[in-house]
């Protein structure tokens, strides 16, 4: 087994979104909505086209891919309940819409805004689809979250059609700052002083959004990737508040840390950024982000 697949890093991801859920959608400007377009559009769904969708979180792609391959069916999974009723909510899926059983629905329930798209509780790793059930599996910014990613990928291909394809994004962290290199290189030793241990996935997912690394991944799994784009986003905070707020929203460890400070902690970890971002040097670098990503579709072999 993946060392990275423990109960506890599960526990702790699925934690981390449930309780991230209500501001995913928002978080850096709508940052996640964005890349859920780019990456919809690269894969380019057709009408009748068959989707999963792993890692749905709050939807994004799912809603955006299912008008687009209409009267086709969208299935999004996700182990996250807080973020799959995010998702479903964006569906209009009341007490109405929720009458045929889930699995049953043939997507012809006019109580829906998408009626095509269904959303469900699944590891990406057991998927309960038949083989060769989808034309298209979209996973857009989970693959470094998944407890195992190589079991995930074999569990994509298995259900793909041949020839079918997967599309996915993954941040790609060789593209940060120095001042979030800085920030996220404090964080191991913050936990140290507050006695936190806290699990964590090995380093070497941070290079998951490396195409030539994410190129070789998926050529692991028995794919071939046809078109690999990227996509670089960024802004500038104001203060060491408002860049510990923006980056508790990037992950389980720096979220599960700053949220587990009290007052005074909490202004002592923003006076200790203040003064590592002007050991930066120019005040152009202090408090700057960026949020690059890997956009790519590979075809099943
Ligand atoms: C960064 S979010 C991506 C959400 C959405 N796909 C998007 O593009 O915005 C990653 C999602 O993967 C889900 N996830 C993590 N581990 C999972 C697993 N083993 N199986 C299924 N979903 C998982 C999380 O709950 C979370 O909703």
């Amino acid at each position: 087994m993946d060392p990275d697949s423990s109960d506890e890093m599960v526990d702790h991801v699925v934690d981390f979104f449930d309780r991230i859920a209500p501001h995913y959608d928002a978080w850096a400007g709508g940052q996640h909505g964005r890349v859920a377009a780019r990456l919809v559009d690269l894969a380019a769904p057709a009408k009748n086209e068959q989707v999963l969708d792993v890692g749905t979180g709050t939807g994004l792609v799912a809603h955006l891919v299912a008008p687009r391959v209409k009267p086709g069916l969208v299935f999004g999974i996700d182990l996250s309940e807080n973020m799959l009723s995010i998702a479903r909510a964006r569906q209009g899926d009341g007490p109405k819409a929720r009458v045929l059983p889930a699995l049953g629905d043939r997507g012809d329930n006019p109580a829906r805004k998408n009626p095509n798209v269904q959303f469900l509780g699944m590891a990406a790793e057991h998927l309960v689809f038949r083989p060769e059930t989808f034309d298209l599996v979209t996973m857009g910014q989970a693959l470094a979250y998944l407890a195992d990613p190589t079991q995930a990928l074999a569990e994509a291909h298995r259900v793909l059609r041949p020839g079918g394809r997967l599309a996915m994004s993954c941040q790609r962290r060789s593209l940060n700052t120095r001042a979030q290199d800085l920030f996220f290189q404090g964080l191991a030793p913050l936990a140290r002083r507050h006695y936190l241990s806290l699990p964590r996935y090995s380093s070497e997912r941070s290079r998951f959004g490396e195409p030539d690394v994410l190129t070789q991944i998926l050529g692991a799994a028995g794919f071939e990737v046809g078109r690999l784009t990227e996509m670089v986003t960024g802004g500038r905070a104001n203060d060491a508040r408002e860049w510990t707020e923006l980056m508790a929203g990037a992950g389980p460890l720096p979220y599960t840390l700053i949220r587990a400070l009290g007052p005074r902690y909490r202004n002592e970890l923003e006076a200790e950024v203040e003064a590592a971002m002007a050991s930066l040097g120019d005040p152009d670098d202090a408090f700057r982000y960026h949020h690059s990503y890997v956009v790519v579709v590979a075809r099943k072999r």
